[in-house]
């Protein structure tokens, strides 16, 4: 396996451009299964989620090639319909296919997705989605099986505990699109991702509105086509990269960076005293003192995205005063915490909450990702800290970064990775 080796680094200098978003691709790539014609996606990163979600769609009997760094899906006429435990286990994202299957074929064999590493992470509101548009399920032997006549349009709320859901958005939404009917999501998901995914499916001659906001409106059709979509910039990249500005201080230029996508992180930087210029197609972030502590609460789009948790704890640890962290979408997201403690950093938790006392340096240790977000907060510690610190479970961090330490390095942070 993999390491990183992170060496004391900062201030950062230089531009940097962020890849495609993983979370647009994914969905995207699901959503070539709902047409018999060639569809290309421009933009998608090299990151091994995509490589899984590829496969899968080879099992299915999709094409699916790489051709001068675009994704070239060919479903001409796939047969499949079972996504096996041996992927689904890598990557719960998996569970795009189901409405997809299900409005093409009328039947899907999906693995029931397990909890992982940052909670319990159930499918129940994907399942009532798609039931609500006339498909039935039972789960034998820990597949979830799906059946369909034509479906039906339906009024769905989709709201759960944690509010709304993103990907079972998508699922529901690329199902309607063939359904018969009109469908209306309520209390849809308004990540730009949901959105991307909504335009890719116009451009497949989806009749779609209300994407990007809580009432999503899909209008049925009997057929779509192929189409050519270039994904969104990653706006979680783009602010694990601002953070790390930030965090280690100096000025850098993200190029990509979209501010609309990334409101919740640069109120927080400023509130920080973080200087944060939304510039023509990027942001500048400019820091050259000792950042505040802050209050974050992770919440769905706009606000503070769950995905940016981890790494704004990691500047929280190094930050002036207490910060608090509390995660209202996954409760139990905190596996970084005792990572961040063995370096010195001051957590303690209560519930969904941490309390973060910044101490003025952190040290260089020996540690372990266990999960994508929390690998890239521990690279940022660790450049940050005063010794070197090795990073082990990088293959976390390669399933949703490109060249993390590329970009990286090429801001001026000086790290290696070490072959395993
Ligand atoms: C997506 C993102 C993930 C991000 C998450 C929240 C992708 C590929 N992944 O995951 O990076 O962290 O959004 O922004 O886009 N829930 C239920 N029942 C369900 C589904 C979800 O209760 O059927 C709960 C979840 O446990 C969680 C909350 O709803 O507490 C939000 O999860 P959801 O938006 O569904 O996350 P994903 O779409 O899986």
């Amino acid at each position: 396996m993999d390491k990183l080796i992170l060496e004391p680094s900062g201030p950062l200098r230089g531009t940097v451009e962020v890849g495609g978003a993983k979370n647009a691709a994914l969905p995207i790539m699901a959503a070539c299964l709902l047409t018999e014609e060639e569809c290309v996606i421009e933009g998608v990163p090299h990151v091994t989620d995509v490589n899984t979600m590829a496969q899968i769609l080879s099992l299915l009997g999709v094409e699916v090639a790489w051709e001068d760094g675009r994704l070239a899906i060919h479903p001409n006429h796939y047969t499949g319909w079972t996504a096996p435990h041996e992927l689904v286990s890598l990557m719960r994202a998996s569970i795009c296919v189901l409405g997809p299957l299900l409005a093409r074929h009328g039947r899907a064999k999906v693995s029931m997705p397990g909890g992982c590493i940052i909670g319990l992470r159930p499918v129940d509101l994907h399942l009532k989605g798609l039931e609500a548009l006339g498909a039935t399920f039972t789960i034998e032997h820990g597949y979830i099986i799906g059946r369909a006549e034509r479906l039906r349009g339906a009024t769905i709320h989709l709201s759960g505990p944690f509010g709304s859901s993103v990907l079972a958005t998508g699922n529901v939404m690329m199902a309607a699109t063939l359904a018969d009917g009109v469908t209306i999501i309520e209390h849809a998901a308004c990540e730009p991702e949901v959105a991307d995914l909504a335009n890719g499916l116009v451009e497949m001659g989806a009749k779609i509105t209300g994407q990007g906001t809580p009432h999503i409106r899909v209008e049925g059709v009997l057929r779509l086509h192929g189409a050519r979509h270039r994904i969104l910039p990653d706006r979680i990249e783009a602010g694990t990269l601002m953070i790390a500005a930030a965090m280690l201080g100096g000025e850098v230029t993200v190029k990509g960076a979209i501010s609309e996508h990334l409101g919740g992180l640069i109120d927080k930087l400023r509130e920080a005293n973080v200087a944060v210029e939304s510039l023509n197609g990027s942001i500048r972030v400019r820091s050259d003192r000792r950042v505040k502590g802050v209050q974050v609460t992770t919440l769905p789009f706009p606000g503070f995205p769950t995905d940016l948790q981890a790494q704004m704890m990691a500047m929280m640890t190094m930050s002036e005063g207490v910060s608090v962290v509390t995660e209202k979408i996954y409760p139990e997201r905190f596996t970084h915490v005792p990572e961040l403690r063995r370096m010195g950093a001051q957590i303690t938790r209560e519930g969904p909450s941490a309390i973060v006392q910044g101490v003025g340096r952190l040290s260089g240790a020996p540690v372990t990702a266990s999960d994508l977000r929390a690998s890239a907060a521990l690279v940022l510690a660790g450049l940050a800290a005063d010794t070197v610190t090795e990073l082990s479970g990088v293959e976390h961090l390669d399933r949703g970064y490109e060249q993390l330490e590329t970009k990286l390095t090429h801001l001026g942070a000086a790290i290696r990775r070490e072959r395993g």
